[in-house]
């Protein structure tokens, strides 16, 4: 396996990106290789079958292009990964665990909710993992918020009362912790936070950096490049999917490309 080798990283969109973001701030000198999975978009609102037979199908096309680990960055593939990490033979890096760790590290009363997609939501992870620490969970499927968090316009007005609608059912709830279970909601992060200015809100991007990290350390296999790494922003289908929604990345990349 060569160090200096891509790592692969993909979302159904532009979510995935949030968490690209830590990556790259934390790994600066390694090469990434984004995929947005448009054609497939949205997975929150799939089957369980139909996004574990994609996640597989990504996977294996990221290994053809020699990829030396894959960070799955959307929580709905993340809980969907385990065909994928039966058969693949290099590192394969979910959001789930890591961030529910770092939430429930956060949190001072170990009172939680969790936001995810309707199928996160549905298959319980994180309200397994965090149950199993005993902290009180609150947990809503809000498969709803992703479209907006897609939209170039999610930091308008209009967006922000379309997020209070659908975080509502939470608002009489007693948290301290809350864990933005999809990676689109790191886009949301302003609304969110007035919305519940008394909670301290727990994206994917840094716990899951800091596990791959780890991981590369611990196989060897981080790069030895001394220079900033390059960044390709792929898709399954239109590039444009990219367009007018990706000026917040703070790092350069090249022209957005089909897979
Ligand atoms: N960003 C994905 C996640 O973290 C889901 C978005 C979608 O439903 O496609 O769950």
């Amino acid at each position: 396996m060569d160090k200096n080798s891509p790592i692969g990283v993909f979302d159904s969109g532009i979510g995935g990106l949030t968490v690209l973001e830590s990556l790259k701030a934390l790994m600066p000198q390694e090469n990434f290789i984004y995929l947005a999975d448009d054609a497939f978009y949205p997975y929150g609102t799939k089957t369980k079958s139909a996004i574990e037979n994609r996640v597989l199908t990504i996977g294996k096309a990221f290994i053809k292009k020699d990829v030396k680990a894959i960070v799955i960055a959307c929580n709905t593939a993340s809980a969907n990964a385990q065909k994928l990490i039966n058969w693949a033979k290099i590192p394969i890096i979910t959001v789930i665990e890591p961030t529910a760790l770092a939430a429930f590290n956060q949190s001072q009363a170990k009172k939680i909710a969790v936001i995810a997609t309707k199928l996160t939501i549905s298959l319980g992870m994180y309200q397994n993992y965090l149950e199993e620490w005993q902290a009180k969970v609150y947990s809503l499927a809000t498969s709803e918020l992703v479209p907006l968090a897609e939209s170039p316009n999610r930091q308008s007005a209009e967006t922000k009362a379309q997020v209070l609608e659908i975080v509502k059912p939470l608002l009489n709830k007693d948290f301290d912790t809350l864990i933005l279970g999809c990676t689109h909601f790191g886009l949301l992060k302003e609304a969110l936070a007035d919305i519940f200015p008394h909670a301290q809100l727990v994206a994917c991007g840094e716990a899951t950096a800091i596990k791959l990290k780890n991981e590369l350390e611990r196989l060897d296999l981080m790069t030895e490049r001394k220079s900033q790494g390059s960044v390709e922003l792929l898709c399954s289908r239109h590039p444009e999917c990219y367009l007018d929604k990706i000026d917040w990345l703070s790092f350069k990349y090249r022209k957005p490309r089909t897979w």
